[in-house]
């Protein structure tokens, strides 16, 4: 047989090569093509290959090579094509889908979603601020004198190394900031984290959250807070609710009042939520101090003010029947999932 005729042969055989399987096309590829190759010993002949003919057997090689790779690729293909038909098989099309779980809203962010619908109905826009404040907008500027205890280091946690730097405890701040920056008329809403040093229980935590609200314009009467109050009460806890206003104190707010809704699990009836008083208390409030006004530049002669704020967790404890605020703060799916809201 001469070199021609070897190569004809191969042709055939490549041609004819059953590939059923990848252990068939592995082997195909190590004998055609893999680096020693059977072909490759034919190429070692051109040395015997009278020149005249040299050109040819090249030619013939070289598309011999071609043959091998070109039906590698063709078998190889043909069998993922069916690898993929025999996988599409196995597929069961009457079986149950996979479950998909809905995202749910935190409690918090619910109650205070709903808190800030109902003011911005009634023209409040949302105002939000740093969570690290200066001790000034914090305090100085509330009216809270150097002395007073809720400057003490063990309810305000201060920045380290600094005396003037904490992390707010309470969102009046944002009041102080708001008023600094705009000139009034001014209506905000003011959510947000708060921090305060205290021990962790069920009732209590360092982190907590509130709403501010605040109001300043001319002729602002204690009569327009009342009113703004008893709105949204009813709003929030169903049109038959009452409200109860009680004499408090607070430093930046003169007068001062605290108040309690009526209690909207037994109707004032007496039960566990409001200690069988028949009311709960939601909020501290109060007139503007003229001096907190003047440290932040509205002048207290031409303008007054109202400001309130509550507390988010206690009310949302209130409306779940959560007995711990710390379940607020777990991230524990098997609370949070049980909260469904549109809110
Ligand atoms: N900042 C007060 C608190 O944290 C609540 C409050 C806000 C009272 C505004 C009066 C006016 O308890």
């Amino acid at each position: 047989m001469d070199v021609f005729e070897k190569i004809e042969a191969f042709r055939q055989e490549i041609e004819n090569y059953s590939i059923q399987d990848n252990g068939n096309l592995e082997e195909f590829r190590i004998k055609f093509l893999g680096s020693k190759n059977i072909l490759k010993g034919l190429f070692a002949e051109m040395k015997n290959i009278p020149n005249d003919q040299k050109k040819q057997f090249g030619q013939s090689m070289n598309a011999l090579k071609k043959v091998a790779e070109e039906r590698f690729e063709s078998a190889q293909q043909q069998l993922t094509k069916e690898e993929r038909k025999e996988a599409s098989k196995n597929i069961d099309l009457t079986a149950p889908g996979e479950p998909r779980f809905m995202g749910s809203r935190h409690p918090i962010a619910i109650t205070q979603n709903r808190i800030i619908q109902i003011f911005e109905r009634i023209g409040f826009t949302v105002a939000e601020e740093r969570e690290i404040e200066d001790d000034w907008y914090n305090f100085t500027a509330m009216n809270t004198p150097e002395n007073h205890p809720a400057r003490d280091m063990q309810d305000t946690f201060y920045l380290k190394n600094s005396a003037e730097m904490l992390l707010r405890t309470h969102t009046s701040s944002v009041q102080a900031r708001t008023m600094m920056n705009t000139k009034p008329p001014i209506r905000i809403i003011a959510p947000g984290r708060v921090y305060r040093n205290e021990t962790i229980s069920a009732r209590s935590h360092c982190q907590f959250h509130q709403v501010e609200g605040l109001y300043i314009d001319k002729n602002v009467s204690f009569a327009d807070l009342k009113q703004t109050l008893m709105y949204f009460a009813k709003e929030m806890y169903g049109e038959s609710t009452k409200i109860r206003l009680r004499p408090s104190f607070f430093p930046f707010t003169e007068p001062s009042a605290e108040m309690d809704v009526s209690c909207f699990f037994c109707k004032s009836e007496g039960c566990n939520i409001c200690k069988y008083t028949g009311w709960v208390e939601i909020l501290g409030c109060g007139m503007v101090d003229p001096k907190v006004l003047e440290n932040c530049g509205i002048d207290p002669e031409v303008y007054s003010g109202y400001a309130f704020g509550m507390g988010i967790e206690r009310q949302a404890m209130l409306r779940y029947n959560i007995n711990d605020i710390r379940l607020m703060f777990n991230n524990d799916i098997r609370f949070l999932e049980q909260f469904k809201s549109t809110y």
